[in-house]
């Protein structure tokens, strides 16, 4: 579905793409340009620029890039209509009429419907005979009926069709209730509950809609959990449970549990800012979402191995996001949910309220690790904790802890901070180099994906590129290009493609710019092709340079088409022997 380019253009003027940008990613200014830590990798020095002068972002670490409109596609993870969608609500503008006509976008709604009544179902399933076994087991673990109703909690029935026969008396089509991820397609073809004999919890987005299902086994069977995979309604590394409800509380903190158990244990207790991720580990896209709402994120794993190893990889990736972490440990108990339930909620507020500080956390982890009261293991713990503090980025942190360790273990606070610095010059040093070798890898990869012909016509393709940079950012030349250079010239396929849009705006007597390209190109392809605008901003352009480029696209076409023979199959040449044969009779 087309949108009209004026409706495009109010939408990119009325959403500055420095102020859209600034929403999710701390940008400081650089000369002209804004610079900042990637939100689409992993990084510590950024490399994420914002070009204020061409409305367009590129990362140097990853080869991100585009207009506003891809900027919201990736960090919203929405799709082109949707995320022109989300930039029009943003600026208060009102779409223009039957967007949603799009068949992925009513498939999408039909989903939402389709797990409403799903919920719904299983939630009465749960008063009716049939989830008496459900019932019971909430109420075993504690569950209040108000907290059942109002997480909208259910049980699915043993039964291989009882929610299908429902939905599809619905109206719902068997393909919707796969899409959705209620139903599965057997062997011999046969749709199928997926969701059976367990206790099910909606998960809900900050919408309000339905957009997945946990369930749970009702006794120690296994998998003890069974989760919706991802739909066009619901992508798992992108939303938090609970979130719906403890959004309105985010000012003062979100709490991070590692299952949504836990969460609703802590919200009947009065703990409403709990959330968790959904039946996957923790990633930066999580990380993000929480730092969108909250300042402070208290993290409160299960005591076990596994909920320490999630303790410390949640903290990698929020401390990216430069919200305030704090932890606490689990005394006794194994998680959240059982400590509340022996302790209850009073206790429960004690350890927040002494909830420690990452930094805290992660020296008291590693003193377990050595026996501080020999000189040897003070010396190795000293060492490991050097390495910890060089790697916090504020020095008033640096300054506070060394000191504090110093203290604690009789050491020269100046010794310290000068071990510290020295594994901060090496920890940069690694850094760097590893960021170079990632940028050449991954531009690498990406231009192998998006061109796949580059690599065999180097030459062309800088041609190609130049050529293409210039013409967006200096439209007025087009008109120059288009009479010496017919696209059929270009030798990448990519680009020609990219050529044939720029000259059918021109044509069409349309404006060219990046956001009139987001539409018709991928994410991926909207990073190269701001790479291209980037690269030519640091050339020269003029009249002369265009010929100039196309003069070699063409003596590269040239050469090709000369070696074409010697690529001819066999059948080819049957073919050509054909057709002379056909003309002669
Ligand atoms: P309870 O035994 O019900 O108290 O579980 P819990 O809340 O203590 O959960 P646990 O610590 O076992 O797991 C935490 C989270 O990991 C869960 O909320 C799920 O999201 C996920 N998880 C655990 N087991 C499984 C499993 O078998 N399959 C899947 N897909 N996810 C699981
Ligand atoms: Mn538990």
């Amino acid at each position: 579905m087309a949108l009209p380019d004026s409706f495009i253009q109010e939408l990119i003027s009325r959403n500055d793409i420095e102020s859209v940008v600034s929403s999710y990613v701390r940008m400081k200014r650089r000369g002209r340009n804004l610079v900042g830590l990637c939100p689409f990798h992993g990084e510590k020095t950024p490399s994420f620029t914002l070009y204020p002068d061409t409305e367009s972002f590129y990362c140097f670490g990853c080869g991100a890039g585009g207009d506003v409109i891809t900027f919201i596609k990736r960090i919203e993870n929405l799709d082109y209509i949707d995320a022109v969608r989300f930039l029009a609500d943003r600026a208060g503008m009102k779409m223009p009429e039957d967007t949603r006509d799009d068949a992925v976008s009513r498939l999408r709604l039909r989903i939402l419907e389709a797990n409403r009544e799903a919920a719904r179902f299983f939630h009465s399933c749960l008063y009716s005979p049939t989830g008496k076994e459900g019932l019971e087991y909430y109420y075993k673990r504690g569950y209040t009926d108000h907290t059942i109703r109002h997480f909208g909690l259910g049980y699915a029935p043993d039964d291989f069709h009882i929610l299908r026969d429902y939905l599809r008396k619905k109206g719902y089509r068997d393909e919707e209730l796969t899409a959705a991820f209620l139903c599965k397609k057997s062997a011999s073809g046969h749709l199928y509950d997926i969701f059976r004999h367990r206790v099910i919890i909606p998960i809900i987005d900050i919408r309000g809609n339905v957009i997945a299902f946990g369930g749970r086994v009702l006794d120690d069977s296994k998998p003890k959990y069974l989760n919706s995979g991802d739909t066009l309604a619901f992508k798992k590394t992108n939303n938090l449970f609970a979130l719906n409800f403890a959004k309105s509380r985010a000012g003062d903190g979100l709490i991070l549990c590692e299952g949504y158990m836990d969460v609703i244990a802590l919200h009947q207790a009065g703990f409403t800012n709990a959330v968790a991720a959904l039946g996957t580990s923790f990633t930066a896209e999580h990380a993000r979402l929480i730092a969108r709402y909250a300042s402070t994120v208290t993290l409160v794993f299960d005591a076990d191995a596994a909920g320490q190893k999630g303790t410390k990889r949640a903290i990698d990736l929020l401390r990216d996001t430069g919200v305030d972490i704090r932890v606490i440990t689990i005394p006794d108990g194994k998680d959240p949910d059982e400590f509340i339930r022996l302790h209850g909620p009073e206790r429960f507020k004690l350890l927040m309220e002494r909830a420690a500080n990452d930094v805290e956390y992660r020296l008291i982890e590693l003193g377990r690790r050595y026996s501080l009261d020999t000189a040897d293991g003070r010396v190795l713990y000293l060492k490991e904790a050097a390495g910890l503090l060089a790697g916090l980025s504020s020095p008033i942190e640096r300054d506070v802890y060394a000191g504090k360790l110093a203290q604690e273990l009789s050491v020269s606070k100046e010794a310290l901070l000068s071990q510290v610095e020295s594994r901060r010059r090496q920890q940069a040093k690694k850094q760097q180099e590893r960021q170079l070798s990632q940028i050449v890898r991954q531009s690498d990869d990406v231009q192998r994906r998006i061109n796949p012909e580059a690599q065999k016509h180097p030459r062309a393709v800088s041609a190609e590129e130049a050529l293409l940079g210039m013409l967006i950012l200096h439209p007025d030349y087009i008109e120059a290009a288009s009479q010496v250079l017919p696209p059929e010239e270009f030798v990448t396929s990519f680009n020609r493609r990219l050529y044939e849009r720029l000259l059918e705006r021109h044509r069409n007597g349309l404006l060219i710019e990046l956001a009139f390209l987001a539409s018709d190109f991928s994410e991926e392809e909207m990073g190269s092709i701001t790479r291209m605008v980037r690269e030519a901003r640091e050339r020269v352009s003029s009249r002369e340079e265009v010929v100039r480029c196309a003069d070699v696209i063409r003596k590269e076409h040239q050469l090709l088409a000369l070696e074409q023979p010697e690529r001819l199959s066999e059948e080819d040449i049957r073919k050509l022997l054909e057709a002379m044969r056909d003309k002669k009779s």
